[in-house]
């Protein structure tokens, strides 16, 4: 391993700070233009992420941010590259590199994520584009009879293959077993899952024999399922969540940044900053690596406008200050007051905050 992994995975984490993940496909991302009804085209995906990437003073929230393929090749308005405008404000550039998960052989309901044939060459390719680190997200249902081992070991694998090239090519790896909250689901079982996901991801990740103090998880975080009747309150997430952390995951990595899943905006915040407010040993820095939770507001506040950039920006800027908040336990309610709120979020509360 690169003696200099260990600093970018601490930079990426230092004082509360995050990871803006901006890494959705043109696919995925289209999905989210159509609920503002803005048409998903490579120039919309570019001035929507020069939006997010030229917002000013975000550096002192966010370590880093996750782009995708098409964006690490684009230009910002100005004529520079993404990664280097995310370097020139002090952030660390990185890059998804997951084909995305596939049908599983064995078990068609589930998925394997692929995308390990020629990633080597690929990783080299992305170094030199200006990335210092990497995301795989490997996805996890909870239904009847799921997930199968054979998925757990399926994506468990790839990831420890994934991650041990990333670090022989001196990226660091983020490496994102995911459990979907889809589904009727209690906090019960998605922490018996998630536990026993993360007991065989660690043991895949020794046995590739990939450094611990080189690398970030990205978890989700223990909630019950969005169709579950009975859902728990902030604090019953943060306990099972940090819980299920302390018995699986090692000291020696330095930092857990959650993904938010589905979760509202307002909601993975409060779940942040309850969970880095538990008493009790906490030997990593719990923060944030937040796609929707992140862009939400942002995306609502921009509406495709030339006039919403302004406030996009703002509205982006104000979210990474209160997750960054979260990160260390400082957060409070009344912080939300001050946030702008004309993109008003409007996918369901899972819950009463
Ligand atoms: O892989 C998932 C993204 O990086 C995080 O997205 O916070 O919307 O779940 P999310």
């Amino acid at each position: 391993m690169s003696h200099d992994l260990p600093d970018i995975a601490a930079a990426l984490v230092a004082r509360g700070k995050g990871l803006l993940a901006a890494d959705e496909t043109p696919a995925t991302l289209k999905r989210r233009f159509d609920t503002v009804g803005v048409p998903s085209t490579e120039e919309t995906r570019r001035t929507y992420r020069d939006m997010l990437l030229t917002t000013p003073g975000v550096s002192e929230f966010i370590g880093g941010v996750i782009l995708q393929d098409e964006t690490i090749h684009q230009q910002g308005s100005d004529g520079r590259p993404f990664a280097k405008m995310v370097s020139d404000q002090g952030m660390i550039p990185g890059i998804k590199v997951d084909a995305g998960a596939k049908p599983l052989a064995g078990s068609p309901k589930e998925t394997v994520t692929e995308g390990l044939d020629g990633l080597r060459e690929r990783l080299a390719a992305y170094r030199d584009l200006g990335a210092r680190f990497a995301k795989w997200r490997g996805v996890i249902h909870i239904g009847d009879g799921l997930p199968t081992r054979i998925c757990i070991v399926a994506n468990a694998h790839a990831l420890a293959r994934y991650a041990a090239l990333c670090q022989e090519q001196g990226l660091v790896p983020i490496v994102e077993p995911e459990v979907l909250m889809d589904g009727d689901h209690t906090i019960e079982r998605c922490e018996e899952v998630t536990s026993e996901v993360l007991r065989v991801v660690f043991a895949a990740l020794e046995v590739q024999g990939v450094a611990l103090e080189g690398m970030l998880l990205k978890p989700n975080m223990v909630v019950a399922g969005v169709d579950c009747p009975v859902q728990p309150d902030v604090d019953e997430v943060a306990f099972a969540t940090l819980r299920c952390l302390r018995r699986r995951v090692p000291a020696a990595v330095p930092g857990i940044v959650f993904l938010s899943g589905g979760q509202t905006s307002r909601l993975a915040t409060a779940h942040l900053n309850a969970i880095n407010r538990l008493p009790g040993s906490k030997p990593w820095a719990i923060s944030f690596s937040f796609g929707r939770a992140l862009q939400d507001d942002a995306l609502h506040a921009w509406r495709g406008r030339e006039d919403g950039v302004h406030e996009g920006r703002q509205a982006y800027a104000q979210r990474a200050r209160l997750n960054n908040a979260a990160a260390l336990g400082k957060y409070t309610d009344e912080s939300e007051e001050t946030l702008f709120t004309a993109g008003a979020n409007p996918r369901r509360e899972l819950h009463d905050d």
